[in-house]
C-alpha cells in the first residue's frame, strides 16, 4: 500500500506514522501534503526523504478547486490510502466520495462523543472520568465514519485542557500507527487501547 498523509500543522501524528512505516510494514509513505505552506510537518517529512506538497488553500478561489489540486497531487503520488493527521480543512462530499473506504482520520475524542473542535475542554467541562482518541474512516458526516480504533486515557484531578491534550496526543501516536498497520493489511476490525 502507498500512503499519502495530509497535515495542517506540526505533524506529530504524521511522524508517528512515518516512523512506524520505516520498519517492516504493509504500507509505505509516498506523499505528505499540507493546506498550509508554513506547516512544520512539511520540513520534518522532507528531512525523512518523503515527497511533500504545500497547497495553500487560500491560493484557490473556492473549496472545490483547492481539492481538485490536492487530489491531483495525491493521485500523481500513486497513493492508494490517505491518512488525515491534524488536517484542519473540512472536505467536500465530492472529495470524500473519491477516496471513501481508503481515507482515515484521527480525532482527539472518544467518538461519538465530542465531534468537532475543543474536544478536551468539552470533556473537562462535562466532568468526564476519561477521554481519548478515535481513528475512523472518513465519510461525508464530519467525525462520524466507521470506527477503526479507540484509545482511552483517564482524566485526572487538576487536569487542564493542555495536560489532557498532551496525554491524549501520546495515545494518538500509538493508536494511529497500530490502526494503519491493520488497515493496510486489510483488517478493518476495531482496535481498543490500552
Ligand atoms: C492535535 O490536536 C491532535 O489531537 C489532532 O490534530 C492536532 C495536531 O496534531 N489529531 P499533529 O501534531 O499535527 O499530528
Amino acid at each position: 500500500k502507498r500512503v499519502a498523509i495530509l497535515i495542517s500543522g506540526g505533524g506529530s501524528n504524521m511522524l508517528a506514522l512515518l516512523r512506524d512505516m520505516a520498519g517492516d510494514h504493509p504500507a509505505r509513505p509516498v506523499l505528505v501534503a499540507s493546506n498550509d505552506p508554513e506547516a512544520g510537518g512539511l520540513a520534518k517529512a522532507a528531512a525523512l526523504g518523503i515527497a511533500t506538497a504545500a497547497l495553500d488553500h487560500r491560493a484557490w478561489p473556492d473549496r472545490e478547486s483547492f481539492e481538485a489540486a490536492l487530489a491531483e497531487a495525491i493521485d500523481a503520488s500513486g497513493a492508494d490510502l490517505i491518512c488525515l493527521a491534524g488536517f484542519m480543512r473540512i472536505l467536500t462530499p465530492g472529495f470524500i466520495r473519491r477516496y471513501q473506504g481508503r481515507m482515515l482520520n484521527i480525532h482527539p475524542s472518544l467518538l461519538p462523543k465530542y465531534p468537532g473542535l475543543h474536544t478536551h475542554a468539552r470533556a473537562l467541562a462535562a466532568g468526564d472520568a476519561e477521554a481519548g482518541c478515535t481513528v475512523h474512516e472518513v465519510t461525508a458526516d464530519l467525525d462520524a465514519g466507521p470506527i477503526l480504533g479507540q484509545a482511552r486515557v483517564p482524566i485526572l484531578p487538576g487536569d487542564t485542557e493542555d495536560s489532557l491534550a498532551a496525554r491524549v496526543l501520546t495515545m494518538e501516536h500509538r493508536l494511529y500507527p497500530a490502526v494503519l498497520r491493520r488497515f493496510a493489511a486489510g483488517d478493518r476490525s476495531p482496535l481498543s487501547l490500552p
